[in-house]
């Protein structure tokens, strides 16, 4: 039977239940018609399958799994085959323990160094994210197993997550936010993927039919199917019907509910929900369902986490050549991440490690160690007594090597960062180890920039990131010049937060967040004002050096000669970066298109290509609404980083002359901070895609934090009680994502996540009460819940007798 003549045998009640979750990570099946039920886990950095009671933040434990690098360390590889092995690792873990569908990679652009996601996440640059994430998804696909890029799309702030409208004007909109996409799907061929929660200029995401439809569908080719983010389907009839397929997690009989009434109620044709499951059937149809699970190969699968932390780590500074160490060189191990690692982020990407190295043991078969030290708290207090022992310890040694970074509340999903800073007691200890006569080599481990006016202190710095479990072994094979390393920085380390265009705004704390920076996001922006950065895009040194020479450029690219003129074979990530000719669209002074990491011997030299492509020239003509290439002369710059670009070319292009976008000086110059809220307002098109925001009281849309004004006492009680706990658990450093999940929720989430329990006439009632009008609302609350009882239970029943479970 081909899908048409599945779809043509299915009842109404099994089409709508096909749609829509069967538990928190499942979806219904039919078994009689060989229809699968799916299994999905997130997610990005490692298989996070629960084995009791699921919920999608983490906070039930998982089966043990292997731990990789987060997307943000992942990228500093810039390496797509890394990532490739990555997800072929994963793959195989979920084929292990059926299951279906991944819930990654995680892609979203890294807009803001505080965004709480960034960890996840692979970069500033749409290129560079789109490749990882092909990359990845090639691997996981490779075994079986599909793969959802997410949160499509323009999903950068943590705070409201689920209530917030990103407003953002069509060029960046199209040049970044969904470019990374648009390669993911174009070069990776992912069989589902996921739409965020927000809204995209006054529409949800998962609601938006020219982004699901027209741009996906139509343009890019996706063949696969749409799920919304867990809780993100406001409306899961207008999703069904723009281009969305699976309402996630299970709402018991709420969302086959909905969907059927409509279908019913002439709101949704029957046509469409049978494109939509025909188009859902034939991915899930595809997915293997094994019935004998394997055990997972986690030797194997240590030994790719430990490769893919070597090839993302990034040497930031190695004064007097202090790296590598030498086999006798007498080395004092200090900080609290030696012995208890920072390796990964919190929430639902947060993996069950099956075997996590820590540096302090790992460091002792191969170093030459004379002790240990703690040096700080994690969680920030004050502790002189540390700092004094860690000094005595460092005396005693040649090289001090000091574990800093951020402790495991500070990055997670659900809370955007306060700050960029390094904690004090950390800060205070490199000062104090600075007066010593030992050198100080130090290890950052976070998965999103830090401030690093500290640097002046130390000798050497090296970026590990978020490592995955197996960091300390790639470490050890790093400090001692076993491996030479060869990662960049995927996201640019500004000197202060300060420097971060309209930093001042984020996150956003009202419904609208304003994308006023436009396409000037990281080294765009840094690099067209000139502003200096502590380590700019595309930067890490090696222990050898590489020669740029000799470049010519023709149709196919950019070809210039690569030297290893070191001591040490290495591998270079050679970048190119392209000046558009246009003055009348505004540009950045040069954006990133292409990449190759080249490995080479010392002496040895490569001829080397970078080929133009598709994205190379383009641009996206808000006039005409379409691309279009401007046509002229482009100059091409080929080097090490954004901010070192020894060969220069200049190639021409035919094509169109777009009309000048006059009307924006400050987005013509760069210079956007000082762009007046008329300019903005006419870049955002603010009175059309800003959301107007109720002034008469709470609507399904406010979050559950928002009732701190409610007119209902209790309702703000609540609401308050809720704030009292997130600032307790702030002031100990830590945090809680199932408080803070609550707290950012608007209420129409409370029916997508009770489990059928609470349906949306209910929640419609619930806001009647926070309005003050308790007898009321609670009528309707209590009548809701008897009829949604009835009804839910009638379903249940005639899909049971269907074969649908
Ligand atoms: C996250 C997704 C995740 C889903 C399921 C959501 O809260 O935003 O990234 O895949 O939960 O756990």
């Amino acid at each position: 039977m081909n899908i048409k003549q599945i779809v043509s045998q299915l009842t109404l009640e099994q089409k709508a239940a096909l749609l829509s979750g069967a538990t928190t990570f499942d979806t219904f099946g039919i078994r009689k018609l060989g229809i699968p039920s799916l299994a999905m886990s997130d997610g990005p950095s490692g298989l996070r399958k629960q084995e009791g009671a699921a919920d999608n933040l983490g906070l039930n434990g998982s089966i043990p799994a292997t731990c990789f690098p987060s997307g943000s360390t992942l990228a500093n590889s810039w390496d797509p085959a890394v990532s490739t092995a990555v997800g072929q690792a994963l793959g195989e873990e979920s084929q292990a323990n059926e299951v279906q569908v991944i819930l990654g990679p995680a892609m979203n652009i890294q807009k803001n160094p505080l965004s709480g996601r960034n960890f996840e996440y692979y970069s500033e640059d749409p290129l560079l994210a789109g490749r990882m994430a092909a990359g990845y998804i090639r691997g996981v696909q490779a075994t079986g197993t599909v793969a959802t890029p997410k949160h499509f799309a323009v999903n950068n702030q943590e705070l409201r997550r689920m209530a917030s409208n990103s407003v953002v004007d069509q060029r960046a909109l199209h040049e970044l936010y969904l470019t990374a996409f648009e390669i993911a799907v174009k070069e990776g061929h992912p069989k589902a993927l996921m739409s965020s929660y927000n809204m995209i200029n006054g529409t949800y995401a998962n609601e938006n039919r020219a982004l699901l439809q027209e741009t996906l569908r139509d343009s890019w080719g996706f063949d696969g199917f749409v799920v919304s983010d867990w809780g993100g389907d406001n409306d899961h009839v207008a999703g069904v019907k723009a281009g969305s397929h699976m309402a996630m997690p299970g709402s018991g009989m709420v969302a086959p509910q909905e969907l059927i009434d409509a279908v019913k109620a002439g709101k949704l044709d029957e046509s469409v929900l049978n494109q939509r499951v025909g188009e859902f059937l034939a991915v899930a149809m595809a997915a293997k369902e094994k019935s004998t699970p394997e055990k997972p190969n986690f030797a194997a699968h240590h030994e790719t986490a430990r490769k893919a932390a070597a090839a993302s780590m990034v040497l930031l500074k190695n004064d007097q050549a202090i790296l590598p160490l030498g086999a006798k060189t007498r080395v004092a191990i200090i900080g609290d991440f030696a012995q208890k690692p920072r390796y990964q982020g919190a929430g639902s990407s947060a993996v069950n490690a099956v075997h996590v190295e820590n540096f302090v043991d790992t460091a002792a078969k191969v170093l030459n160690v004379v002790g240990y030290e703690k040096g700080f708290d994690r969680n920030g207090k004050a502790d002189e007594h540390l700092i004094q022992e860690a000094k005595a310890l460092a005396t005693e040694s040649d090289v001090a090597v000091v574990f800093i970074g951020l402790n495991e509340a500070q990055e997670s999903e659900g809370k955007d960062r306060d700050s960029m800073a390094l904690p004090d007691n950390q800060v205070a200890l490199l000062e104090a180890l600075a007066n010593l006569k030992t050198s100080v080599v130090a290890v950052l481990s976070a998965g999103a920039p830090v401030t690093t006016a500290w640097a002046k202190d130390v000798d050497g710095l090296i970026y590990q990131g978020l490592t995955g479990e197996a960091g300390a072994s790639a470490l050890c094979d790093v400090l001692l010049g076993k491996l030479n390393p060869s990662g960049k920085l995927a996201e640019t380390l500004p000197i202060s937060y300060q420097d971060v265009p309209f930093g001042q705004d984020f996150p956003c704390q009202d419904a609208n967040a304003l994308y006023r920076e436009s396409l000037y996001v990281g080294y765009r922006y840094y690099d067209t004002v000139s502003k200096p950065v502590a380590f700019p895009f595309g930067f890490g040194l090696s222990y050898t050096q590489f020669e740029y020479s000799a470049m010519s450029i023709d149709d196919a690219g950019a070809h210039f000669t690569l030297r290893n003129i070191g001591a040490k074979t290495g591998a270079e990530v050679a970048q190119l970066y392209v000046k558009s000719p246009d003055q009348n669209l505004y540009h950045p002074v040069h954006e990133l298109k292409g990449f190759t990491k080249v490995t080479l011997a010392p002496g040895e030299q490569q001829l080397v290509t970078i080929p133009f492509d598709a994205y190379t020239f383009r641009a996206w003509d808000p006039h005409k609404e379409q691309w279009c290439q401007p046509a002229g002369e482009y100059q091409c710059f080929v080097g090490g980083s954004s901010r070192k670009l020894p060969l220069q070319g200049g190639f021409k292009v035919s094509g169109t002359v777009p009309d000048p976008q006059t009307d924006l000086p400050h987005y013509m110059s760069g210079q956007v901070t000082e762009a007046s809220e008329a300019e903005v307002s006419r870049l955002l098109n603010l009175d059309e895609n800003a959301v107007k925001t109720a002034t008469d009281g709470l609507t399904i849309n406010s979050t559950i934090g928002e009732m701190s004004h409610a007119k209902n006492v209790i309702a703000r009680l609540v609401a308050r009680t809720l704030r009292r706990k997130l600032d307790r658990l702030a002031a100990k450093g830590e945090s809680s994502l199932n408080v803070l999940f609550i707290y950012n929720m608007p209420f129409r989430g409370i029916a997508k996540m009770t489990n059928g329990a609470i349906d949306q006439r209910m929640v419609d009632g619930l806001v009647v009460a926070v309005n003050g009008h308790a007898f009321r609302g609670l009528h309707r609350v209590i009548s809701g819940y008897f009829a949604n009882r009835r009804r839910s239970k009638a379903l249940a029943r005639k899909l049971g007798e269907q074969d649908c479970e």
